[in-house]
């Protein structure tokens, strides 16, 4: 019996919606084909937006989609995707697949699309190839509501009442894709463009994100909030998980993956921890009196494409080693809900770790999506301190944990997430909420399968969540974990 123990008197504060956020890029089929069919498409669909998949994503509760990338933002001219679509530029996508982008999804559609969700919008600007104006006349485009230059020309493009879209990312891996620059140059040039991302209504003020470091560069987030951290209101983080390290073009295959592969992936993942721990002690150093927040607006795993797919469209299967994956990362979000304020896992439909993919007007769910199903009750909930016994489990310098937890509370009970990710042993939990009142009851349910488990075109349904039996014992709960898993209990 492994102890754990819930502490209703600690909590770090609420758990901000958006860290259950997700990232829609125009990359491979993510955008077209994913998420937008176009009105004439014989796939059904409300406005050129795919049914199926939007119903999903709102059951899943969608807090907030970042778009239009990636690398694909800073190369991104929003001009090109507004107004008649039989007008608009045709154009290349040099960072996917070098294929043609029609501009037929713009800004109009994005914002059709969160509308259709009910989450917020998050926009990247393109700081790399942009300019500073071509920027603010974005946002005054999206945002103005009486009369302007930028006003008038959406309303001609058929949108009265402005968006008023508040999350506004300052380009995108400005390190890399994004421009290659240096931080002190970066953040001269985040200090500039913040100066003119003007604010048009009192009541929907904007929320700047600066671009932040890949991993654990902590020289470019230490620069960036020395220099600018008093322009912004939160700095970005990027971390994938990559199980094969070196070479870039041998990141291990996404299913049918070794031993020592789950758990290099496990011990790797783990990793966030650490990364968001350092990166948000930096923050704190040089945010003088102002709360600057941190924002992982990329993160998940990358692994080698599907055989036979487009190298540039990084189309990858899913398994329950991704829904391992995504417990433990949405853990250590909730339990870092003092600092992070908004996570986008990369990417939304068909691209990376997925929770959705779709093949022609067929759409399957997949593990990470379950997971982030099972969790939604930590959306905006009170996060409590949650402690697990753990032993360490895996091969060689692939070390990790055997269990990883996470709590919370909110008008609807205490929700205790944990993974068990032993791929051999089941675990009996024995869990003690102290400071919590009565409980009478407890509902319980996990996703468990093989590690390499995953659902396919003609059998969407292989992994799903089940009940799980649970009992009450009076000031908690006991129950068995199967081996390679995620439960999710709701006490009450
Ligand atoms: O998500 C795929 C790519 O990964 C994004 O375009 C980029 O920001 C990152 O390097």
């Amino acid at each position: 019996m492994v102890k754990a123990i819930v502490n209703g008197n600690r909590s770090k504060g609420a758990i901000n919606p958006n860290i259950y956020g997700h990232f829609s890029e125009h990359l491979g089929r993510c955008i077209y084909n994913g998420i937008y069919v176009g009105e004439n498409s014989d796939i059904p669909n409300v406005n050129g937006m795919r049914t199926d998949v939007v119903e999903a994503l709102k059951a899943m509760k969608i807090p907030v989609l970042r778009w239009p990338g990636g690398c694909f933002a800073d190369t991104y001219h929003w001009r090109d995707g507004i107004g008649p679509k039989e007008n608009r530029k045709k154009i290349v996508n040099t960072n996917w697949g070098g294929v043609t982008e029609d501009n037929s999804f713009g800004t109009h559609e994005f914002l059709e699309l969160c509308r259709q969700l009910g989450c917020e919008p998050y926009i990247s600007g393109n700081v790399g190839s942009g300019t500073v104006q071509e920027f603010s006349d974005w946002i005054e485009y999206c945002n103005m509501g009486g009369q302007s230059p930028m006003a008038e020309e959406r309303r001609a493009n058929g949108q009265d009442a402005p968006w008023n879209v508040k999350y506004w990312g300052i380009g995108n891996e400005a390190w890399g894709c994004g421009g290659n620059m240096r931080p002190e140059f970066y953040a001269d040039l985040c200090r500039q463009y913040a100066t003119y991302m003007r604010n048009y209504d009192n009541d929907h003020k904007i929320y700047k994100i600066a671009s932040g470091a890949n991993v654990a560069d902590y020289n470019w987030t230490k620069t960036v909030m020395e220099r600018a951290g008093h322009c912004v209101d939160a700095v970005s983080l990027h971390y994938y998980t990559v199980p094969r390290e070196g070479d870039w073009n041998d990141k291990g295959p996404a299913t049918g993956f070794s031993r020592e592969e789950y758990f290099s992936t496990l011990a790797k993942t783990l990793r966030m921890e650490e990364l968001v721990e350092n990166h948000s002690r930096i923050i704190k150093q040089y945010q003088g009196d102002r709360q600057v927040g941190l924002c992982v607006d990329e993160w998940g795993t990358w692994f080698d494409v599907e055989p036979g797919t487009n190298p540039g469209f990084l189309y990858q299967q899913n398994t329950m080693r991704d829904a391992l994956v995504a417990a433990i990362n949405l853990n250590i979000f909730n339990n870092h809900c003092d600092t992070v304020v908004m996570a986008n896992i990369a990417q939304v439909v068909n691209v990376l770790q997925a929770v959705i993919l779709t093949e022609g007007a067929k759409m399957l769910l997949t593990p990470t999506y379950h997971v982030f199903e099972m969790y939604k009750g930590h959306q905006g909930a009170k996060q409590l301190e949650s402690y697990v016994e753990t032993a360490l489990i895996g091969e060689g310098e692939n070390q990790a944990p055997n269990l990883h937890i996470s709590a919370s509370e909110s008008g609807g009970g205490v929700l205790v997430t944990v993974a068990n990710l032993s791929d051999t042993d089941s675990a009996e939990l024995d869990c003690t909420l102290s400071g919590l009142g009565k409980i009478s009851e407890v509902k319980s349910q996990a996703l468990s399968g093989a590690c390499g488990a995953y659902n396919d075109f003609g059998n969407e349904e292989a992994v799903k969540p089940a009940p799980l039996a649970a009992e009450l014992t009076g000031d908690g709960f006991r129950a068995k974990l199967p081996a390679c898993s995620v439960a999710a209990f709701l006490v009450k």
